[in-house]
This record gives structure tokens, sequence and C-alpha cells, in this order.
């Protein structure tokens, strides 16, 4: 019997979340995984690779910028991947109101780079963008779906609207085999702090171990639709498994204020969130998604992709991960008041 050969997979951002999750997804599958890493993090790996600590031996990483097409082109040429799940990107929408230059100009010359290198060097490879439920913004229509119109409410929106429509154009112009996930938010306890989940579990474990008295919020009255990270680059990995490229939703179809994110990590510990959260009016945004629900029907008829971890799971597993790093115990209180 001929052996089947070892698939390539080449990911940016293979440092965040997604990157670790999926690369971990893809060595089970027995991809050979190549990660794009900025350089620094090559030369400080301690801090810089610790979402990847489990499987720092089994994947190999290279050094690229997302502002050089050079350095990209090297790297697509060097792996010659043929599955290229393109996660890189600045993600935190607040950032994208101070700085919106450098988030369009790394997320969308970025995209463009990384799809002009995969036509150019390898145009079989198979390729993956990283959209966002973001695009949906002010959203017309609840829920929504992959034919809701967009309407982004900032820099990071609007990078990732386009990088979508290169994606499409590239599929339609030069016949690649390019996909778009259109994600909802996803989270897991390697959820940078920055975001709300993360932030508010993590301050949780925190006040829980003495080290914090209150929790500043923003926007508590906003809507998402959070799932599993674990789950989502699953659906990632599905879309590129298909004969023909496509767009799709992935999304729990369950959306929940940041309110009642934050009551239920609370109340898991046993406190009230009440007698914690200050409510900051600087941490609003200049312009905010208020709603987002995602119907995921597309996915679950053509690639047979569904969410299994709930709301409720989600929550408790990334406050018990957050109180374990602080070494607290997490059911030390009991009673919710
Ligand atoms: P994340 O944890 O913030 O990871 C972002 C990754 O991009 C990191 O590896 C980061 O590298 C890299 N990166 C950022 N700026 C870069 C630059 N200028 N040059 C090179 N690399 C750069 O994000 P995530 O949650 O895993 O999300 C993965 C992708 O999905 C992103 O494109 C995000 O916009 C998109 N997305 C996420 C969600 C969600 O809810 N998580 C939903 C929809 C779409 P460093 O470690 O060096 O910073
Ligand atoms: N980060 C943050 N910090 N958000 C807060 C806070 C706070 O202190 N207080 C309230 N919020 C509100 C925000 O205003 C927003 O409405 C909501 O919590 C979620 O914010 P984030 O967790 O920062 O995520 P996001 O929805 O803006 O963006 C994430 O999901 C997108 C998909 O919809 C990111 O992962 C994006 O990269 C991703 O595309």
């Amino acid at each position: 019997m001929v052996p089947m050969p070892v698939r390539r997979a080449m990911i940016s951002g293979i440092t965040g979340q997604d990157g670790s999750y999926i690369a971990e997804l893809l060595l089970s599958k027995g991809y050979e995984v190549h990660g794009i890493v900025r350089r620094v993090a090559i030369e400080d790996p301690e801090h810089r690779l610790t979402r990847l600590d489990a499987i720092r031996s089994r994947i190999h990483v290279h050094a690229a910028s997302l502002e050089s097409y050079a350095s990209i082109h090297q790297v697509v040429a060097q792996v010659m991947p043929d599955e290229c799940y393109h996660l890189a990107a600045q993600s935190f929408v607040s950032y994208s109101f101070d700085d919106e230059f450098s988030t369009l100009n790394a997320n969308i010359n970025g995209t463009h780079y990384l799809l002009a290198a995969v036509k150019n060097i390898v145009p079989h490879c198979r390729f993956y963008f990283a959209g966002s439920s973001e695009m949906f913004g002010k959203a017309e229509e609840v829920p929504q779906t992959e034919r809701t119109r967009f309407h982004p409410r900032s820099t990071y929106g609007i990078s990732k609207v386009a990088g979508f429509e290169l994606t499409r154009n590239y599929r339609e112009a030069y016949n690649l085999h390019a996909s778009s996930g259109i994600l909802f938010n996803h989270e897991s306890p390697r959820r940078g702090f920055e975001f709300v989940t993360r932030k508010i579990t993590s301050g949780v474990a925190r006040i829980l171990a003495g080290r914090s008295k209150e929790l500043r919020l923003g926007n508590l009255e906003a809507k998402r639709d959070w799932g599993h990270a674990r789950e989502y680059v699953y659906g990632m990995w599905l879309m590129l498994q298909q004969d023909a490229p496509d767009d799709y939703v992935i999304a729990t179809g369950e959306t929940h204020t940041v309110s009642e994110f934050a009551e239920l990590a609370f109340a898991h510990v046993g406190l009230n969130w009440r007698d914690y959260i200050v409510p900051d009016a600087d941490l609003f945004r200049p312009a905010e998604v208020n709603l987002l629900l995602g119907d995921a029907s597309k996915a679950r008829t053509k690639l047979g992709w569904s969410h299994r971890i709930g709301f409720e799971e989600l929550v408790r597993e990334m406050v018990e991960a957050d109180c374990r790093m602080l070494g607290v115990e997490p059911k030390a209180r009991t009673t919710a008041s």
C-alpha cells in the first residue's frame, strides 16, 4: 500500500488563541504544521509562544511580518503548504479605535500579501480567511446569516470586510480554493486578557484571591453570541475539506449580555457581581456593536458542524482555569447572594 503523503499546513497567527487550537487539531490529524510568527516570538519564546508550550517541539515556526510581502513570500515558498489558515490580525476592536492605521495596514495588507503569495507560489493550496461577525456591525437583521449585509462599526470590522472581499475575489478571479469563516465570538481559557470574557473570569479569580477589590467594565448591555474556540477551529478545518470553497457563519445561535456573563462568572464562585463591577464610561467604544446572534444553519447542513459546549459550561471552564492559575479554589464559597 502506498502511504498517504503528509499534508502540510501553514498557520498565520499560530501564537494566538485560535492558532494554538488549530495547530493541535492539525497535529492530531497527522499534518506537518508550520506557523508564521513575529521575529520577536522566536527570540522570546518563554513569553510569546506560551499557548504552544504543549506542542512546541512538534511544530515549525518561521519569522515573517504581516507588513512585508517579501517575508511572507519567502515563508510560503519555503513551506509550500497544502492548506493555509490565515488567522493573524490586530484582533482587538477597542484598539482599532486608538490606532486605525496599523489595524487597517496589518489586517488588509497582511491578508492581501498572503493571498498573493499563495496564488503565485502554491495555487493548489486551500486558503482560510478569519472573517468575523464584527463585519455585520450595526446588523440590519437578527439572526445574521451569510446573506446579511455588512455594516462594520470600527476599522477592525472594515478591515475584515476588506479581507473577506479579497478572499472572495481571489476565489472568483484566480480559481483559488479560498473560504471565509464568519465566526462569532469564541472564547476559552486561552483567550487574551483584553477581551471582556477573559477580563471578567480573570477578574473573578483575582478578587477571590484577594488581589483586587473591583472590576471596571464598559457597556454591560452589549449582546454577543459566545462559543468555545476549540469547537470553532474545527469549523475552519471542515471548510477546507470541502470540494468547493465557500463562506460560512459559525455561531451557537444564542446571545447573552455582558452582564449575564459577569453574573454567571461571579455566581460560580459564590459572589454577587453587583458588589464588584464598577461601570466605567471610558471603556465604552465610540461606535458599539449592540447585538450579535448567528444562524449557523449552512455550516450545520453543508459541513456537518455544530457546537456542543453551551454558555454556562464555557463560563465555568474559564472561571475555573483562571482560579487554578492563581491557586484559588473556585468552590471555596458556595452561596450566591
Ligand atoms: P488573537 O488571540 O488575538 O491572536 C492574533 C494572532 O495574530 C496572534 O498570533 C498575533 O501574534 C498575530 N498578529 C497580530 N498582529 C500581527 C502582526 N502585525 N503581524 C503578525 N502577526 C500578528 O486572536 P484569535 O482570537 O486567535 O483570533 C484569530 C483570528 O480570528 C483573528 O484574525 C481574529 O480577528 C479572528 N476572529 C476572532 C474571533 C474570536 O472571537 N476570537 C471571532 C472572529 C474572528 P502575537 O502573538 O505576536 O501578537
Ligand atoms: N474588551 C472589553 N473590555 N469589552 C467590554 C468591556 C471591557 O471592559 N466592557 C464591556 N465590553 C463590551 C464591548 O463593548 C463589546 O460590546 C463586548 O463587551 C465584547 O467585547 P470584546 O470581548 O472586546 O470582543 P468583541 O466582540 O469586540 O470582538 C471579539 O469578537 C469579534 C467577533 O464578533 C474579537 O475576538 C474580535 O477579534 C472578533 O472578530
